[in-house]
């Protein structure tokens, strides 16, 4: 065995968030506090917790949304230090599917999914081809010209499952993607998620009240009062220790 199959290269995470906290309201409500977190490439994480527990805000933070009070927040090992920093990974590398699709609702499918291309300076002719290449991936080849409130709940989810990939994110951020679908959509809905994850391969962090979904996931975190308190990768995150 060589010296260097011995001594491998760690990982560097896709995204690392030290000691992040988030607080609203002038400090008086705490969403996030002291988070530990590395998600690593290909890595399928199911993020549990009671209502309020900050599942949400822990997306909304690693996604671009809202900015961390305090904390630092790596991607690839870089800092990411402004808030301009983000502009090149909001949408791009990261892709996020919220539990109410957040369509526009003006825009058929199709529109929306291009929507979503550009920001990267796509041509119009090749966002639509594109687009209509991912609603075919998810299903949807045949309702390319529907709007939103023309499709059912489930193909809804679809169109943002097919948005949230159209530029190719490393990382696929999910807050309850099924939390509004009956049973039948909502399985439908996750087979197609987590067959996209794979084939892709993308690191997916799904938020989830389901222990059966969380359980397809390599590992589970769990929040209480904006903290990690499991953590099934072994330890309480903390950077190096993988
Ligand atoms: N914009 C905001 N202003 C003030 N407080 C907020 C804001 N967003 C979230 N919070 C508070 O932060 C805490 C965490 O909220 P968060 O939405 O992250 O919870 P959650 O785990 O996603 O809950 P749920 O399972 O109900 O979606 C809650 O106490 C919530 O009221
Ligand atoms: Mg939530």
């Amino acid at each position: 065995m060589s010296a260097l199959s011995l001594h491998p290269a760690p990982t560097v995470p896709l995204i690392r968030l030290e000691r992040v906290s988030l607080t609203f309201d002038a400090g008086i409500v705490v969403a996030l506090k002291d988070i530990d977190l590395s998600v690593y490439p290909t890595e399928r994480i199911a993020a549990l917790g009671h209502s309020g527990s900050g599942k949400t805000s822990l997306v909304n933070v690693m996604g671009g949304c809202d900015r961390a009070s305090s904390g630092r927040v790596y991607w690839k090992g870089e800092e990411l230090s402004h808030w301009s920093d983000w502009t090149r990974l909001r949408g791009i590398e990261i892709g996020i599917v919220f539990q109410d699709f957040l369509l526009l609702p003006a825009l058929t499918a199709v529109e929306n999914v291009e929507m979503a291309m550009v920001c990267r300076g796509v041509l119009q002719r090749e966002r639509a081809r594109r687009a209509a290449a991912l609603l075919d991936e998810v299903g949807l080849g045949d309702r390319l010209s529907h709007l939103p409130n023309a499709l059912s709940g489930g193909e809804r989810q679809r169109v943002s499952i097919a948005r949230s990939i159209a530029n190719g994110p490393a990382l696929l951020l999910a807050d309850e993607p099924t939390g509004n679908l009956d049973t039948a959509n909502a399985a439908l809905v996750m087979d197609l998620l987590f067959r996209i994850q794979r084939d892709r391969g993308m690191a997916m962090l799904l938020v989830t009240h389901d222990e059966s979904l969380a359980a397809r996931c390599d590992r589970r975190i769990r929040l209480r009062d904006g903290r990690i308190v499991e953590d099934t990768s072994g330890s309480l995150e903390t950077e190096g220790r993988r």
